[in-house]
């Protein structure tokens, strides 16, 4: 059963990340703390909706390009779970991109691998204390969303080896293609640690991101997803890149 004590997701005003914070509410053992990130809380007026009924959703200001904002956050979070640590990190945000090879620019490149890679292992790296806080608490447990672990939200659309759409996106591609490398990275690094680390793709989502020709609701790409954390289980789940919808595998 899917039941971490404590999530903390980033980009939960809109999208992926809102419908997010309602299916963790939605479990039949929801987490006690819902760390529910955004860049503009004022702004957030669906996720205030959701908090405001839901003691256990925190609303934090979180950009992912910015160090102290990272921080900030990670300062409060620690005040909530006090000696709980934090079970389960989702890096959710994320910018796209449609320059292609006549019309990329560095200046767009560098704003795709900030967010979309280089934000999650900062956030990695900050919330690490925390993530092992949390993993300490269940030592004897195999790997899961329960006892520890970071889950990187990717796309398919990042992966070499199934390469498909002709459309080349060269800042957001190779922006998550880093951050795939990053996941392995990071399973290899926390595996002494009893902390999993996998990439996961959403399907084609009806969002801003995805657009309305998408193929599915934010709702049936979390229908899916969640079921893929609910099964991700022991060590041999970690270190890999989930179709989020399908439950299989993506080659890297
Ligand atoms: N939709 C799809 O079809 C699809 C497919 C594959 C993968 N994905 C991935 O799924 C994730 C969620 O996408 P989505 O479809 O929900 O997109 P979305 O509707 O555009 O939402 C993106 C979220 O990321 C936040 N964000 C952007 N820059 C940020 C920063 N610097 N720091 C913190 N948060 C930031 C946005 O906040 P603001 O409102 O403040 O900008 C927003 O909350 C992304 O990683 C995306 O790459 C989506």
């Amino acid at each position: 059963m899917l039941a971490p004590k404590s999530v903390l997701i980033t980009g939960c005003n809109r999208g992926i990340g809102l419908e997010f914070v309602k299916h963790f509410l939605q479990l039949a053992k929801p987490p006690k703390f819902v760390f529910a990130c955004c860049r503009n809380s004022a702004a957030a007026t669906d996720l205030n909706e959701i908090a405001k009924s839901n003691p256990s959703v925190k609303v934090l200001e979180l950009d992912v390009t910015k160090q102290d904002s990272i921080e900030k956050a990670k300062l409060y979070v620690a005040s909530i779970v006090e000696g709980e640590g934090l079970n389960l990190l989702i890096n959710n945000s994320g910018i796209a991109s449609d320059q292609d090879i006549e019309d990329v620019t560095r200046e767009e490149m560098m704003r795709c691998y900030e967010v979309n890679a280089i934000g999650p292992l900062m956030m990695a790296q900050s919330f690490l204390p925390l993530l092992r806080l949390a993993a300490s608490q269940h030592q004897s447990d195999p790997m899961s969303c329960n006892k520890a672990a970071i889950i990187n939200i990717s796309t398919s659309l990042a992966s070499i080896s199934e390469y498909s759409s002709p459309r080349r996106r060269y800042p957001y591609r190779a922006s998550k293609a880093a951050l795939n490398m990053i996941t392995t990275s990071l399973c290899l690094d926390l595996k002494a640690d009893g902390i999993l680390c996998t990439s996961v793709h959403p399907g084609w989502v009806k969002t801003e991101m995805g657009g309305p020709n998408a193929l599915i609701s934010t709702e049936e790409s979390l229908n899916g997803m969640m079921s893929v954390l609910e099964k991700l289980q022991g060590e041999e789940c970690s270190g890999k890149f989930y179709h989020g919808v399908r439950g299989d595998f993506i080659g890297w």
